[in-house]
């Protein structure tokens, strides 16, 4: 018997079956051939919200989350956040590689040459209620831009792709700065090529009437760093819908537009902005043990707290915690410090979160620092988006040049009414439809 299989014995027919086990899974479709009969469909995993299904093979990101690891092709989060600039790590989700001088060279003047909106955006923006939630214009101007690029179907055609991800990396700081600017009621400002990608992006948020935006180096610093932590994670719930959408062969803004849904919730990218408003909840750092009390009676979450895979300090906490204490410098640290800190201090002592291996996560501080910014937290998520989007179209790249990847389907097991007697409406009671 070789090694690398498992057995199994159907204990309703005592037939045994080996299964072949590769990469540590076993293929769910090997399971079908175990049947009761020739009338059974055959058996099935049942696996709601994914918790021990790999839908995909991945050569992008690597997370050991008892271990508190994150690596992007091979290389650790810490040593990227520290020595390179986002569109660099952009660049080696997407290619696999690190880019040389020449190819970082050309790769950042594509993605510069790529950032303007066609000026019918700015009508499609204005369309919004002035006080309309940015994330909601993100993914509707991200989708828009379906019917400007409606190139972008030819999904298998490996140029066009290369095109329509220089045009989404390159345009979503304008989308999310317009975005930013419709709720503040400012007139919405063109890229300056001249700028990095993070100071571009501060250019269109936060030009006023200066001719030429000079941006902190400090804050642009600590916002790519932010962008490379947030770049990518491999299967989470938004990459997970961009993956799901574009296995139909929708053209990646759609796409795109569905994975940004996804990262809208709270309990995904919606998160950062959860904790701003719990912090202002919690008011002083006296009351934290209050609220922690309450959090352990099951009335609410923790936000910022928790994972589905870190069962660990999550890395890119830890350096963003770093990274805020770069940015107080600049801006003067936000209060809201002190009672996070006091949070994170008693929930890691506390026997309710060190039995559930509960930590902060990449959301538990972004906020706060976001906040120091001058970002209001309605922004928060959309800054989540950014960086996403490279993470977002490097899993797009993947799927679509994955020979076994299908339009992703999944299974159900039918809990409903069996084959039932119509009632025609005048005779519709609840004795009468029960009965049915
Ligand atoms: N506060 C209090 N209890 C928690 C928390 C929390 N933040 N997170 C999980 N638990 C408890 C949960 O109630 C459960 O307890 P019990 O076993 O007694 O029922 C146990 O821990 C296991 O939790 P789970 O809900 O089964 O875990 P999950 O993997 O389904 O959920 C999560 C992961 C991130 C959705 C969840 O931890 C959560 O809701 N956290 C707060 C929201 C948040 O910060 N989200 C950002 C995630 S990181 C960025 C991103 O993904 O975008």
């Amino acid at each position: 018997m070789p090694q690398n299989t498992l057995t199994i014995t159907d204990n309703r027919t005592g037939q045994t079956y080996t299964i072949p086990i590769e990469d540590g899974t076993i293929r769910a479709m090997n399971l079908r051939q175990i049947k009761t009969g020739p009338e059974d469909f055959g058996l099935m995993t049942y696996d709601p919200a994914f918790m021990n299904t790999a839908s995909c093979r991945s050569s992008i990101t690597y997370i050991d989350g008892d271990q508190g690891i994150l690596r992007y092709r091979g290389y650790p989060i810490e040593v990227l956040a520290e020595r390179c600039t986002f569109l660099e790590v952009a660049y080696l989700l997407l290619f696999g590689e690190l880019p040389t001088e020449p190819q970082l060279k050309n790769w950042v003047h594509d993605i510069t040459h790529h950032t303007m909106l066609h000026e019918s955006t700015k009508k499609f923006m204005e369309g919004f209620r002035y006080d309309g939630h940015p994330m909601g214009m993100f993914v509707s101007t991200v989708a828009a831009l379906s019917t400007v690029y409606p190139d972008a179907r030819h999904v298998h055609d490996a140029s066009n792709r290369l095109l329509q991800i220089q045009r989404l990396i390159g345009k979503v700081p304008s989308i999310a700065a317009m975005s930013y600017r419709h709720n503040v009621g400012f007139p919405y400002v063109y890229p300056d090529n001249d700028l990095n990608y993070a100071e571009n992006f501060m250019n269109m948020l936060w030009k006023m009437v200066e001719p030429k935006y000079v941006a902190n180096p400090a804050i642009a610093r600590a916002l790519d760093i932010l962008f490379i932590l947030h770049a990518d994670h491999e299967q989470n719930c938004g990459t997970n819908a961009m993956r799901s959408v574009s296995s139909a062969q929708t053209d990646p803004y759609l796409s795109m537009a569905s994975a940004a849904s996804a990262l809208a919730g709270p309990l995904h990218g919606g998160a950062n902005e959860e904790v701003l408003k719990m912090l202002d909840e919690i008011g002083s750092k006296d009351k934290v043990p209050a609220y922690i009390q309450k959090v352990k009676e099951g009335h609410f979450k923790l936000m910022g707290f928790g994972h589905r895979i870190y069962k660990n300090y999550d890395p890119r906490a830890k350096i963003i915690r770093w990274c805020a204490e770069q940015v107080f410098e600049v801006t003067g640290r936000n209060p809201k410090l002190e009672i996070a800190l006091e949070l994170e201090r008693i929930a890691l002592e506390d026997d309710y979160f060190v039995k559930r291996k509960l930590y902060p996560n990449v959301d538990f501080y972004s906020g706060i620092m976001y906040q120091a910014m001058g970002f209001r937290p309605e922004m928060f998520t959309v800054l989540f988006a950014i960086p996403r989007t490279a993470g977002w179209l490097a899993q797009w790249q993947e799927l679509i040049t994955d020979p076994e990847q299908k339009i992703a389907r999944p299974r159900q097991v039918y809990t409903g009414h069996g084959a039932r007697e119509f009632v025609p409406l005048e005779k519709r009671t609840s004795a009468a439809l029960a009965a049915g």
